[in-house]
């Protein structure tokens, strides 16, 4: 027999659980962004973001559904209510945060500049506005590229190459359409594992990774931030470091 106390209480944004059920948010991933999101042999999303967040559902006792999103479409989805929560190693940023709401940090990346093997491309050279560069659209990397480089007049805009994913840009790379690539350094040292291309830099941005809520929820960032702070305390988070070989 249920009693009412076995309701979940829900924050207004979510449609109402059945007394006893748990609540599904819907989380938004944007995909390949490996080793924390991917796709798995079965097509189903997997990753260091997407176990940390069914873990913290599982601690926290709410359901989560998986969206996958384009990355320059994550927030508007969050806004409109599309997906309830963002885990895709969003850095958090003044200007986000003033749309949405970040958890506390989980991770730090900096930004890597990757270079052909055989090229003799240097940072020096990037910085000076003499090759060209190509990264994912709407990221940090695209916008510390276009504040420090383009919007100063240092580089030629054409020199901005600006790709739908990642592994795209790297894979421009190995054909010889950029000579050089900069993404969120965890990311790109999987991407390019055995291939032929070398790091020739490092930009220390110093980016934190946050989970994302609408700022109407703040109950749930409450619980994310709880679950978080269990998961990272939880032997599961040193073991899923290992098991993605995160660096
Ligand atoms: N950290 C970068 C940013 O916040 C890139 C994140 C891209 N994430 C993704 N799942 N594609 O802009």
């Amino acid at each position: 027999q249920k009693t009412s106390e076995d309701s979940i209480k829900i924050s207004p944004d979510q449609t109402p659980a059945a007394p006893g059920e748990k609540v599904i948010y819907k989380v938004g991933v944007d995909i390949p962004y490996q080793p924390f999101s991917m796709l798995d042999d079965e097509g189903n999303p997997t990753g260091f973001d997407v176990e940390s967040i069914e873990w913290i559902a599982e601690d926290q006792g709410f359901s989560v559904e998986f969206k996958t999103i384009a990355w320059d479409g994550a927030i508007p989805a969050l806004q409109s209510g599309s997906i309830d929560i963002i885990i895709s190693g969003m850095t958090i940023t003044p200007e986000r945060a003033e749309k949405i709401n970040f958890s506390t940090p989980y991770w730090t990346v900096n930004q890597a500049v990757i270079a052909m093997d055989d090229s003799d491309a240097t940072v020096d050279e990037l910085m000076a506005g003499e090759l060209t560069i190509g990264t994912h659209r709407g990221c940090t990397a695209a916008i510390w590229i276009d504040q420090n480089l383009v919007e100063t007049g240092i580089m030629p805009e054409e020199n901005l190459k600006l790709y739908d994913n990642p592994p795209l840009a790297v894979a421009d790379l190995i054909n010889g359409r950029v000579d050089t690539v900069m993404y969120d350094s965890t990311v790109i040292y999987d991407i390019i594992e055995g291939k032929p291309v070398k790091k020739i830099g490092l930009v220390e941005t110093n980016e934190q990774f946050g989970i994302a809520v609408r700022k109407s929820d703040p109950e749930l960032l409450e619980k994310i931030n709880t679950g978080l702070e269990n998961l990272m305390e939880s032997p599961k988070w040193d073991e899923m470091i290992e098991k993605y070989r995160m660096k």
